[in-house]
């Protein structure tokens, strides 16, 4: 499950526009600063994927990334980052809905969830969603080592508290794994995980 090589693709505005390709793939999903820039360059060890590039709300676009030129990691644009209160529910763009429901080589969702923080509304509301679509996900917990607040949770409280949430809306409780960028955290285990859900 080692990453050797890493090649931008191309950036698309419709699931149409995506490479035409049989590769299997996996998108990284979730909010703005949740870590998923730093969590694919933690993946990939590089600092020059060109993601990190990217400032807050600007990926507008489906981004392909080939790896080891067997499978693709893939950018999307992150939720939540709208100011406004009522413009942050489930509201991605129709690409990108068309993305999830018609892409076939789609493998699963990594969907990044901040555990520094408690349960979030939108976080749910996008699992929740995914999971009425029958799309596949794997939970993604970052910035796990980060420290117990003044007044806050502990990141293995808040990913219980999550967890207790997700159980109420799944039959079957989506895989999951706790990582962190800083530390290193969960990335051999997430490149496994990702390497058994390819060959499955
Ligand atoms: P957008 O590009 O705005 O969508 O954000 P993003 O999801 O790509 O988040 P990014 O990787 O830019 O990280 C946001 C902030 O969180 C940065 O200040 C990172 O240094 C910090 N951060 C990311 N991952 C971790 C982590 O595992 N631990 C800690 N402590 N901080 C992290
Ligand atoms: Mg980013």
């Amino acid at each position: 499950s080692r990453i050797k090589e890493v090649e931008f693709v191309k950036s698309s505005g419709k699931a149409k526009e995506c490479p035409k390709d049989h590769r299997p793939e996996f998108a990284i999903l979730g909010r703005s600063n949740v870590g998923k820039s730093s969590l694919i360059n933690a993946l990939v060890r590089k600092k020059e994927v060109a993601l990190t590039s990217k400032k807050p709300g600007k990926t507008q676009l489906i981004n392909h990334f080939l790896v080891n030129k067997s499978w693709y990691i893939v950018d999307l644009p992150g939720y939540g980052f709208a100011k406004a209160p009522d413009a942050a529910r489930m509201d991605w763009s129709s690409f990108t809905k068309g993305y999830f429901l018609n892409r076939d080589t789609l493998v699963a969702i990594l969907l990044l969830i901040d555990a520094s923080v408690p349960p979030q509304r939108i976080d749910l509301d996008c699992a929740n969603w995914l999971g009425r679509n029958n799309i596949p996900i794997t939970i993604v917990f970052t910035k796990c080592d980060k420290m117990k607040a003044s007044k806050g949770k502990r990141p293995d409280e808040n990913i219980r508290d999550f967890q207790q949430v997700i159980r109420q809306n799944y039959k079957v409780h989506p895989p999951w794994i706790m990582t962190s960028s800083v530390t290193g955290l969960g990335r051999d285990d997430l490149l496994l995980h990702m390497s058994q859900l390819r060959n499955y």
